[in-house]
């Protein structure tokens, strides 16, 4: 098994809110007078027992971050852990409905996260992006909502729109209209599909939101027509192998379908989720997936590849960080 370090890696898929540490979460919540007890345990651990409490949890955890100091203090945090374990990029999913229930307008939010992965950058130089999410759950309006204030307030490093949420609720048709406005404006799409929806949830994405990628989608499997089509259409997946053990989607590793999927053809990549909550991180992602299924670092190193080349950044910083996978590869330990 090659050093883990010296993969360099790429995530494309973790909810920034969903990514904050305990300590941080405590801390703040102390600060404010913020009862986070019903969340987070005596032993710092986060509590949740089903998706419904996961989803519960995240809202309470992410109602701490008040300020945008606070909020580049947490993408500065996972930035900085990410570089460490060998990341050279990373996408981040942003809430500006959870900024805006902590009482934080859209731009204060994003500048706040925006000024934290500057400066892990400055150190590390990790490259990072985000992609504001509407949650589905909250319905089309707020969807919409969310779609209009990212379009109408630009930022260089907001470069896609995505659908999160209970995937349970609503029909992608709904959302039809805020992802239109979302690829006129030039932000690139994903939604998250066929976690704990079948292979119809992921079509329905794919008729109605016209996305190129999908958030999981592994379940995809369950339908061998929508197997080839995702391969026909080369539309990525962001598996999260870690969170769907987590949250029961599959009971253990050996048995989730992500290399089967890739086996067949289908572009897929390595993703965290909402570490902390999950007990994992990018890295241990690559390191429990290749030891379960005997992967070399050459594959590892093509999931790094497929995400860089589905990313939703510039192609001058694609062509950057493939030069950089590449030279990460030719020289090992200089990341
Ligand atoms: N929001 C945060 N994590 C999520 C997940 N795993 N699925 C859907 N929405 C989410
Ligand atoms: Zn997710």
């Amino acid at each position: 098994m090659s050093d883990p370090i010296t993969v360099p890696k790429a995530e494309l898929h973790c909810h920034i809110e969903g990514a904050a540490p305990p300590t941080l979460v405590k801390s703040l919540a102390e600060q404010y007078s913020i009862d986070v007890s019903s969340v987070l345990d005596g032993n710092g651990k986060y509590i949740w027992s089903d998706f419904t409490t996961f989803l519960k949890a995240y809202d309470v955890a992410s109602s701490v971050f008040k300020t945008p100091a606070d909020y580049s203090l947490l993408s500065e945090a996972y930035f900085r852990m990410l570089a460490a374990e060998g990341a050279i990029y990373g996408e981040i999913f942003i809430s500006p409905d959870h900024a805006q229930a902590a009482g934080l307008s859209y731009r204060s939010y994003v500048e706040g996260l925006a000024a934290g992965i500057e400066r892990a950058k400055t150190d590390t130089a990790i490259e990072g992006r985000m992609i504001a999410i509407g949650v589905r759950h909250f319905g089309s309006a707020s969807v919409e909502r969310v779609a209009k204030e990212v379009i109408g307030n630009p930022h260089p490093m907001v470069t896609g729109f995505g659908l999160a949420g209970d995937e349970r609720s609503g029909h992608p048709a709904n959302f039809s209209k805020a992802f239109r406005m979302a690829s006129d404006a030039g932000l690139g799409t994903t939604a998250h599909a066929g976690e704990f929806g079948g292979p119809e949830s992921i079509i329905a994405a794919l008729e109605f939101l016209r996305v190129k990628r999908i958030g999981h989608g592994v379940r995809a499997i369950e339908d061998k027509e929508l197997v080839k089509r995702l391969v026909d259409e080369q539309i990525v997946l962001e598996v999260c192998p870690g969170s769907n053990i987590s949250l029961g989607v599959y009971s253990v590793l050996r048995f989730h379908p992500l290399n089967m999927l890739r086996r067949e053809g289908v572009k897929i990549t390595l993703n965290s989720d909402d570490p902390p909550f999950f007990g994992t991180t990018l890295g241990k992602e690559y390191v429990s997936v290749s030891e379960t299924f005997g992967w070399s670092l050459e594959d590892q190193v093509e999931i790094t590849q497929t995400a860089i080349e589905a990313a939703f950044c510039d192609d001058a910083t694609k062509n950057r960080l493939l030069v950089r996978l590449d030279s990460v590869l030719q020289n090992p330990g200089t990341s």
